[in-house]
């Protein structure tokens, strides 16, 4: 997966009538997601060693009581008993008259707590949200005499059936007592579905018993490129160092992996389900084969096994033994899973070989088959057959429609550089996971604004009718791991913007991000209890590049009241013993390094700081202009902007917008901006550009904003000193792939950043 192109039904049938105090009270109750409807109350209700659960007749909701019991455990020490209905009770209550799958209501009042459902699922989300109004305590056992849960009233549904989180264990490998942790962290946030990305070209990761070379050999790897990147950034940062946990010496070799065995995997799939959430397995094919064909060559067309231009060679879907193997992979997987779902994969495929193999040829000719992705949805169609054969659906990346597909077949789309294909897909009657690389790639390094973004996204694509949304089940956030080699730094990827993700998948309510933001910090004790090494808060007010005349003072505040920002100026990482940053006077060129600190002393992000001692650019006057830059425009690809001055422009234009034009669908390609910027008054101008892959921002003729290479839409930002009039302006973009992401934005004296006006620029 994602090798080359890097990371890149609504029915709220309860509406809220707060709409005015819902975010006065939802900053109140530190509840995410927060609940569709929640009325206040009078008093609360004490769990005490009198408390007890009653049940339905008939035993109902007897898990989510065993649940709720082990999280009263972690408070009181001990579990409550289960008995008839008395006062000091929490009682579980079947009704179905409560028609959303997993939707709840909650009555706490001070003589008892009432959890209605008709499944337990519903009943599941209900503690979930108890558990978010105990102490954060309770997750490592605090064990106190009693606790107090406010009075209230709660009815609550999600707005999608599906709340997925995805997580590449190929690439890198992660234990199952890790994937236990990751599936108690997305319970607590009503996630409902792990998707496992058990096989790649980098490793096999699950034991098949037809097959045992797949785990025997396929399991193992020696260090690749990746891991070799990892190991060097772990110099400066330890959750880069591969975990010593997947590495074994075997034959005088060092190698790196693992696998999960099938009784391993049956564990964790019941692990889940007690939490109501559904393990997705995806065994990836006909690409991504690579860890498979190694031990089982025949799976080739012609026998091959290595990489073509951008991706690894598939297996051969013109030979009955291919689909022999993959019916009884499939068959084994099918044991170990129960889920409804089963994930074929089928991305990124280099299908040239196909063309050249005779087999190939004369099935096509046999079957009316026009084309090579027509022949790879012959493959995709034939084992749909099978899966749908054994009661289960198949899930595929958005690739299999190219070449047709059943309307059966759950699309998973992803391609943000190809925005029609869910409205496809749709169209052809598909439903629909929404999982595109920008903002749902978690393997995109995280900036100030993903939370906002991924709060902000909206899974149904402009273009769909009312009717049509409804086939947009859901969407995922992914996590894939060429650059994720521990468990803490999958920790960092993914938290806390999940939670962003819950919120927008449960409760659809984009109205309430400043209490999202509110809840989100009263969060982070209860994460620290559960050991989750999240992102912590940005550092506001942090520039890259700082420019001074004659001196300035660095003074930035603690995002959080018990962080503290330590800071060097001689090169190396900041740590826990490094002086505090107060007011740090600047009257050199220097870099300056700062990064916060919690309590314990876990480090957020180092920040480089890099201070400039600069003079007024003196003004340029050519002796004419006309609006907007000169543009010129490179369909090529290149990896950074330095490479394009070699290249020669394809087309040329005038813009007087930074922004990719709508006419570019070319995946890879380059822009170049030159000519001047009027620049209206005297100052120090800070420069905010955004972009997705690299850019590079020249004003008077100084490197104002270096934010090169290929990387996801992150912003970077740098000043310049300029006197009024006209200052010389040249931006460098690039786009590798995917992401089409170009912003500038400024401002001067603290001002709010905002677009660079259309009016200032000429050539
Ligand atoms: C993918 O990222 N190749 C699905």
């Amino acid at each position: 997966m994602k090798s080359f192109y890097k990371a890149a039904t609504t029915c709220l049938l309860i509406v809220s009538i707060f709409s005015g105090a819902v975010n006065a009270q939802a900053t109140k109750f530190n509840i995410i997601p927060y609940p569709v409807k929640l009325v206040e109350g009078n008093g609360s209700f004490t769990i005490s060693t009198k408390t007890t659960i009653g049940l339905p007749k008939g035993g109902k909701f007897r898990n989510e009581a065993d649940q709720l019991n082990d999280l009263i455990k972690g408070g009181l020490g001990y579990k409550l008993k289960i008995a008839p209905n008395k006062l000091n009770h929490i009682s579980f209550v079947y009704s179905d008259a409560i028609t959303a799958t997993e939707g709840y209501h909650l009555t706490i009042s001070p003589q008892q707590i009432t959890i209605t459902a008709k499944d337990g699922a519903g009943a599941f989300m209900a503690i979930q949200t108890i558990r978010q109004l105990l102490p954060y305590g309770i997750e490592t056992g605090i064990h106190a005499s009693k606790f107090t849960l406010p009075a209230l009233t709660i009815e609550d549904e999600p707005a999608y059936a599906w709340r997925g989180m995805h997580l590449d264990v190929s690439r890198h490998f992660f234990s199952i007592a890790y994937l236990k942790k990751f599936i108690n962290v997305m319970s607590l946030y009503k996630m409902n579905k792990l998707h496992l990305h058990l096989t790649d070209d980098q490793g096999w990761r699950i034991e098949i018993k037809k097959y045992p070379k797949l785990t025997e050999e396929g399991a193992w790897r020696t260090f690749d490129k990746n891991d070799s990147a990892c190991m060097k950034r772990a110099k400066d940062n330890p959750d880069f160092a591969i975990d010593k946990e997947h590495i074994i010496h075997r034959d005088g070799k060092t190698l790196y992996g693992g696998f999960y065995t099938q009784k391993q995997m049956k564990g964790l799939v019941a692990y889940a389900a007690t939490r109501h959430i559904d393990i997705i397995p995806e065994i990836d094919m006909p690409g991504h084969m690579m860890a498979a064909i190694n031990s089982y060559p025949f799976l080739t067309c012609n026998g091959e096994n290595k990489w073509g231009t951008l991706f690894t060679k598939p297996i051969c879907p013109c030979n009955e033994s291919t689909f022999d193997f993959a019916e009884n992979v499939f068959s084994e997987i099918m044991d170990i899973f129960p889920s409804k779902y089963i994930h074929i994969g089928g991305d990124e495929v280099d299908r040239s070989d196909w063309a050249k193999s005779d087999a190939c040829k004369a099935l096509m000719q046999h079957e009316g088959i026009k084309d090579l992705p027509a022949l790879q949805s012959y493959f995709i169609n034939r084992m749909e057959k099978f899966f749908n054969s054994k009661g289960r659906k198949l899930i595929g990346w958005d690739e299999i429609i190219e070449g047709g597909i059943s309307s059966t077949a759950i699309v998973m789309y992803w391609r943000t550089w190809v925005p029609d294909a869910p409205i496809k897909a749709v169209k052809n009657g598909n439903q629909v996971i929404m999982t595109p690389g920008s903002p749902l790639y978690f393997d995109n390094v995280p900036d100030k604004n993903s939370i906002y973004n991924v709060y902000h996204f909206n899974p149904i694509p402009a273009g769909l009718t009312a009717d049509e949304a409804k086939m947009i089940i859901g969407a995922q956030a992914n996590i894939w791991t060429e650059n994720i080699p521990s468990e803490n730094r999958a920790d960092y990827m993914y938290m806390p913007r999940m939670t962003a993700l819950a919120e927008l998948l449960w409760s659809n309510n984009t109205n309430d991000y400043d209490s999202y933001n509110t809840r989100l910090i009263q969060q982070f004790p209860r994460l620290d209890a559960l050991n989750v090494h999240y992102r912590l808060p940005d550092i506001d007010g942090v520039l890259n590049n700082k420019v001074f005349i004659q001196s300035d003072t660095l003074k930035l505040n603690p995002p959080l009241k018990n962080l503290v920002i330590r800071y060097t100026t001689d090169g190396s990482i900041p740590q826990n013993n490094s002086p505090k940053l107060a007011n740090l006077v600047i009257n050199k060129t220097e870099v300056v390094k700062v990064a916060e600190f919690t309590p314990s002393g876990k480090r957020g992000d180092i920040y480089s700081i890099n201070y400039q001692q600069q003079s007024l650019a003196e003004p340029e006057s050519p002796a004419s202009t006309q609006p907007g830059l000169k543009c010129n425009y490179y369909k090529a690809f290149f990896k950074e902007t330095k490479f394009i001055e070699a290249a020669k422009p394809d087309s040329s234009f005038t813009s007087d917008q930074i922004a990719v034009p709508a006419s570019v669908k070319a995946p890879s390609f380059a822009i170049t901006y030159n000519g001047y910027i009027n620049v209206p008054a005297d100052g120090i101008y800070s420069f905010y550009l955004t972009c997705d892959d690299g850019g590079v921002l020249w004003i008077a003729n100084t490197e104002t904003v270096n934010n090169d290479g290929l990387h996801s839409a992150i912003e970077k930002n740098g000043q310049v000193a300029l006197k009024k009039g006209l200052q010389k302006f040249k931006l460098d973009f690039i786009e590798g792939g995917g992401g089409f992401t170009l912003k500038l934005k400024y401002s001067k004296d603290g001002s709010v950043p905002k677009e660079v006006p259309a009016s200032w620029f000429s050539n």
